[in-house]
């Protein structure tokens, strides 16, 4: 006997109105069809098929190699998903079979388990089920008793049954034989012309052979069908990832204001103020202070760093060193231990030595600085001349001018300096002081002679 998996992830998700599919759509930066495979995958399950239609290509694309890949080519039912599933698995008789929906990201690895305990010999299958406070668009569980005998759609429901808030949560565990045998009884003779794969539980429920398991909350089955419910998963699972973090001995100012995608790393010591955002393939090390107002993408921050007010995409910043406020760090800025990017000050491709600064209105660009350098503010590289991107090289100990531009190729050698407002476009020699600009003139007297002047009659 094996354990054969499905994820429904073939419908169009109408009630998103989006172009994307629904399954697609993210929480904590992955897709909602992600969480389900991941959830089955804890299963070790010997096979996982996800059947996919609309969209199918765009879904295909986010799916992990492992998975089997089924297409559904109208989606006419949660019932017919299951049926096209079963036939490209072969014979699944004496194999339990687990199917999960592709849009409920919530759901824990501790309920499937649970219910795989439940499902034991002799029973046909097993749901899992939840009390919700708003039971509205899921399906009723209908019992006789104790017994579950059957699962009502909500537009198929009658009132008294409308007001039941025990629900179906397309989570089950069946008897493979048995699944194949009622697949073939169920009709699309209802309110919306489908095959329901509610259907199935009303036409095993009459042995006697159906068992069900509730969920540990109703906040684990939570099913996206629209925006709303996007985004009340996503604050759910915000709730789930920072109380771990928060667990792990990260502080945060206020949970409610952080958001952390799923990929990301944090050591304990971490200290997040409000209105931060980490994503991507982002580590944050111990003692960092992140935020208010990070935006942190596919970044390393290390040990002791300071940022805030800050965007940062594909940076590296090192030991001790201090981002922003307002600085936005571009690919490939590297930051070394001790250095500071400052207020109103961009980069790109830019390698910053150890305790060098460049602390006020700057653009550094395709730039390698050395150690203890010193950028004025204003500070330009001028690395693009309008079709190709040169590079700039500054070097150790060097002090640059307020407002000096440096014209690409160029390269300043260690302990040079520039002067304030200097158009630098030769390399300058290590140890010298490059000026450009013109000398000042002074015409004295200069207030007295405007004074005299009589102001037009006209005004
Ligand atoms: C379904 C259940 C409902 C349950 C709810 C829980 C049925 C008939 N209803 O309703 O009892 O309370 O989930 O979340 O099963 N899908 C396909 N092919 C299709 C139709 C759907 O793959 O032809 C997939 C969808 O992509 C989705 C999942 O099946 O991931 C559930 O479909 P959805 O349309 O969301 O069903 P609900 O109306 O939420
Ligand atoms: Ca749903």
């Amino acid at each position: 006997m094996s354990l054969r998996a499905i994820v429904l992830a073939a419908g169009q998700g109408t009630r998103m109105q989006s172009d994307i599919p629904k399954v697609l759509h993210e929480v904590a930066g992955r897709p909602l069809v992600t969480w389900a495979v991941d959830v089955v995958s804890a299963m070790n399950p010997d096979e996982i098929v996800v059947v996919v239609g609309h969209g199918a290509e765009a879904v295909r694309q986010a799916l992990p190699e492992e998975v089997t890949i089924v297409t559904q080519p109208e989606q006419l039912g949660t019932g017919h998903a299951v049926m096209v599933a079963l036939e490209a698995m072969g014979d699944v008789s004496g194999d339990s079979v687990l199917v999960v929906p592709g849009d409920s990201p919530l759901l824990l690895p501790g309920s499937l388990s649970a219910l795989l305990d439940e499902h034991g010999e002799g029973v046909s299958a097993t749901l899992l089920t939840a009390v919700v406070p708003d039971p509205t668009g899921y399906g009723r569980v209908i019992r006789y008793g104790d017994r579950v005998v059957g699962i009502v759609e909500e537009k198929d429901a009658d009132e008294e049954q409308r007001r039941i808030t025990e629900v179906a949560v397309s989570t089950y565990v069946f008897d493979g034989g048995a699944l194949a045998e009622a697949l073939r009884e169920i009709e699309s003779d209802n309110k919306q012309n489908e095959y329901y794969l509610t259907d199935v539980i009303g036409a095993l429920a009459a042995p006697g052979t159906v068992r069900a398991v509730a969920a540990a909350g109703p906040s684990e089955v939570l099913g996206v069908n629209s925006h709303d419910q996007l985004a009340a998963a996503a604050a759910q699972m915000r709730r789930r990832i920072n109380g771990r973090w928060m667990q792990a001995g990260v502080w945060m100012q206020d949970p409610e204001r952080t958001y952390i995608d799923a990929g990301v790393t944090l050591e304990a010591g971490v200290q997040i103020y409000a209105d931060t955002q980490i994503s991507g393939d982002t580590t944050v090390a111990a003692g960092a202070r992140l935020g208010p107002h990070a935006f942190v993408v596919d970044s390393s921050i290390g040990t002791d760093a300071r940022v805030w007010y800050a965007v940062l995409r594909g940076a590296e910043v090192g030991e001790g060193a201090q981002v922003g406020p307002f600085a936005s760090l571009r690919p490939g800025t590297v930051m070394a231990a001790g250095s500071k990017v400052g207020t109103f000050v961009e980069t790109k491709e830019a390698r910053i030595g150890p305790r060098s600064k460049v602390p006020h209105l700057s653009y550094m660009g395709d730039v390698t600085i050395g150690e203890d350098t010193n950028v004025g503010a204003g500070s330009i590289t001028c690395n693009y001349d309008g079709l190709e991107k040169h590079d700039t090289l500054i070097g150790d100990r060097v002090f640059l001018g307020s407002d000096t531009m440096l014209v690409a190729p160029v390269e300043i050698g260690d302990d040079a300096y520039t002067g304030a407002g200097s158009t630098i476009t030769k390399d300058v020699t290590p140890g010298s002081l490059a000026v450009e600009r013109s000398q000042q003139k002074e015409m004295r007297g200069y207030a007295a002679k405007q004074k005299k002047r009589k102001p037009r009659e006209d005004g």
